[in-house]
C-alpha cells in the first residue's frame, strides 16, 4: 500500500519520540496520545472483531496543528495498543487537515470517513477554507484514500449554508443503505445537521436537514453521533459558542444529548429537551460504538478547548475519558465506566457506615489514599449542610468534591490542584430533588484526571488536574453529621 512521505514521517516520529516520555507521568488506565497533541476521538468502530479508536493528532507539538489520525486498538477498553499513525494531511484536498470522522466495516474492509480541509490563499490575500468529506479504506493498519475524494462537498447543502463549516461525519449502515449526518451552519450561522444517503459509500445525495440549533443550543454543531439505544434514538452534538442556562449548561463548547424517536422510513426525528453529557471542566466531542456484545459505549476527549492546562516540560497533551456504557433511565442518559475496569481492581478496602461529624475535622481513613483508584462513597445519613472529599491532597495541593446538600449542588474545585494560570477552576452540577435522598459518588482517579459518576451514572463530571504525584492523600469532612460507606480499589497496571 502507498505510504506518503508525510505519513511515513509521522510514523517514524511517534515511534522514536513516544518511548522517550517518562512513563510515570502517563495515565495508567486511560488512553492518551503517544506524543504531541490529541483532541477528538475518531472512527470508534469494530473491524475484524477488534475495537479500533482513532483520534485527532498533531504529533509534532503539544498544540493543535495540521491534523493527522492517530490510531489505537483495544480488546478491553482499558489497555490500548498503539498502531501506526493512520492518516496524514497528504493530499491536495486535505492538505490542511484530516478532521474528525467515524468508521464502519464493509465487505471485509475498514472504511473511514473524515473531513478533508483545504485552505487556498487568493492573490488578494484572502484565505478560503473548504471542508469536504472524504473516505479512506484499509485493513486495520494501512488506509488508502479513495481516488475520487472528496465524496461529499458543501455545494450539496441547501442554498446559503456555510461552505466553510461542514464537518465531522457520522456514518452508519442499515437496510436502506449508508447514511451520514454532518455538522453545518445555516445562512444565519446557527448549527444544523445535514443528513446524506448513499448506496455505495462513494456517491452521496443530500436528504434533509435532520435537526438544527436555531440559536438555542449554540452555534456550529460539531461531532454529531446518532444511534439507537433501548428502543429510543439518541443524538449527541458538541455545540460551539453555547451560552450557559443556569446550571444546566456552561458557556463555550458543550457536549449535549437529546433523546427522541427516529422513523427510519420517513426520516422524521422528534426529540425531547437536551441535557449536558458531562458537568466537569474537561469533556468534549464524544463518539460511541455499538460493541460486539450489544453494549453502546461512549468515549470523549478529556479536555476542553478553553481552559487549556499543561505543565511545562510535558511532551504530550491529551487523553480520553474512561469508555462509558450507556443506557437510558427516565429520559436521561446513564453513563457508567465499562465493566472491564473491574478486572483491574485490587486491594479492596471498605468502611461501612462510618460516622463523621463536624468535631472530627478533616479525617483520613487508613488505606484510602492514592492517585490511581476506583472509589465509591455512599452517603447514608445526611444531617449536614456540606460534605467534602479532598483528593490528590498533600504538600498544599488538593482538589475538592464539595456537596452542598441544601442547594443540591455538587462542585468539583481544582483551585489548589497545582495550577499556575488564571483559568476556570470550578464547575457545578445541580441535582434533581429525587437525587438528594441518597447520594452516591463513584470517583475514578488516574494520575491527572478525576471522573466523578454521581448516583450510578445519572451525572458525570470529568476534570483534569496536573498535581504532583506525591499529593495522594484523601480527606473527608462535614459541617454536621454524616454516615457514609466507602468502597475503594486500587487500579492495577496489569492483571
Ligand atoms: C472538535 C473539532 C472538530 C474538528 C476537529 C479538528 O473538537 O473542532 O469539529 O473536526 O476538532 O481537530
Amino acid at each position: 500500500m502507498f505510504i506518503s512521505e508525510k505519513l511515513e514521517k509521522a510514523r517514524k516520529y511517534e515511534k522514536e519520540e513516544s518511548v522517550k516520555i517518562d512513563k510515570s507521568e502517563r495515565p495508567v488506565y486511560h488512553m492518551y496520545t503517544p506524543v504531541g497533541w490529541m483532541n477528538d476521538p475518531n472512527g470508534f468502530s469494530v473491524f475484524d472483531g477488534t475495537c479500533h479508536l482513532f483520534f485527532q493528532y498533531h504529533p509534532y507539538s503539544t498544540q493543535w496543528g495540521p491534523m493527522h489520525w492517530g490510531h489505537y486498538t483495544t480488546k478491553d477498553f482499558i489497555q490500548w495498543k498503539i498502531q501506526p499513525c493512520a492518516m496524514a494531511p497528504d493530499m491536495e484536498y486535505d492538505k490542511d487537515g484530516c478532521f474528525s470522522g467515524t468508521a464502519l466495516e464493509w465487505r471485509g474492509q475498514h472504511v473511514l470517513m473524515y473531513t478533508s480541509v483545504k485552505e487556498t490563499l487568493c492573490p488578494n490575500g484572502e484565505k478560503i477554507t473548504r471542508q469536504t468529506q472524504s473516505i479512506a479504506i484499509g485493513d486495520g493498519v494501512n488506509y488508502l484514500k479513495y481516488s475520487g475524494n472528496p465524496v461529499i462537498k458543501a455545494d450539496l447543502l441547501p442554498k446559503g449554508n456555510s461552505q466553510v463549516d461542514f464537518r465531522d461525519p457520522k456514518i452508519w449502515k442499515d437496510e436502506n443503505g449508508f447514511w451520514a449526518v454532518i455538522g453545518t451552519k445555516d445562512y444565519e450561522g446557527c448549527g444544523q445537521l445535514a443528513l446524506f444517503h448513499s448506496e455505495n459509500l462513494t456517491q452521496w445525495e443530500f436528504v434533509k436537514i435532520l435537526d438544527e440549533s436555531k440559536d438555542e443550543y449554540g452555534k456550529m454543531w460539531e461531532c454529531p453521533d446518532f444511534f439507537q439505544l433501548e428502543g429510543r434514538q439518541v443524538l449527541i452534538v458538541s455545540p460551539q459558542f453555547m451560552r450557559a442556562d443556569g446550571k444546566e449548561f456552561h458557556n463555550g463548547n458543550n457536549s449535549i444529548y437529546f433523546i427522541g424517536d427516529y422513523d427510519k422510513e420517513t426520516m422524521e426525528w422528534k426529540r425531547d429537551k437536551p441535557f449536558l453529557i458531562d458537568y466537569g471542566l474537561d469533556f468534549y466531542a464524544p463518539e460511541t460504538i455499538e460493541y460486539t456484545d450489544g453494549r453502546r459505549i461512549m468515549i470523549g476527549w478529556l479536555q476542553n478547548w478553553d481552559n487549556y492546562l499543561l505543565p511545562d516540560g510535558y511532551c504530550w497533551s491529551g487523553m480520553m475519558t474512561i469508555p462509558r456504557e450507556l443506557s437510558i433511565q427516565n429520559g436521561r442518559l446513564i453513563q457508567n465506566p465499562v465493566r472491564e475496569l473491574e478486572k483491574y481492581r485490587g486491594n479492596r478496602q471498605t468502611y461501612i457506615d462510618y460516622v463523621l461529624s463536624a468535631e472530627n475535622g478533616k479525617i483520613t481513613l487508613k488505606n484510602i489514599e492514592g492517585r490511581c483508584l476506583d472509589i465509591t462513597v455512599t452517603l447514608t445519613k445526611q444531617d449536614f449542610e456540606n460534605f467534602n472529599i479532598y483528593l490528590a491532597a498533600g504538600d498544599s495541593y488538593e482538589t475538592v468534591i464539595r456537596y452542598d446538600r441544601h442547594r443540591g449542588i455538587i462542585t468539583t474545585d481544582r483551585t489548589c490542584c497545582g495550577m499556575w494560570k488564571d483559568l476556570l477552576t470550578e464547575r457545578n452540577l445541580k441535582l434533581e430533588k429525587e437525587d438528594l435522598e441518597q447520594v452516591t459518588l463513584r470517583i475514578l482517579l488516574d494520575k491527572n484526571s478525576i471522573e466523578l459518576f454521581v448516583n450510578h451514572g445519572k451525572y458525570v463530571m470529568s476534570t483534569l488536574i496536573y498535581t504532583p504525584a506525591t499529593a495522594k492523600d484523601i480527606y473527608f469532612e462535614t459541617d454536621g453529621n454524616a454516615i457514609f460507606t466507602v468502597e475503594k480499589y486500587d487500579i492495577l497496571e496489569q492483571i
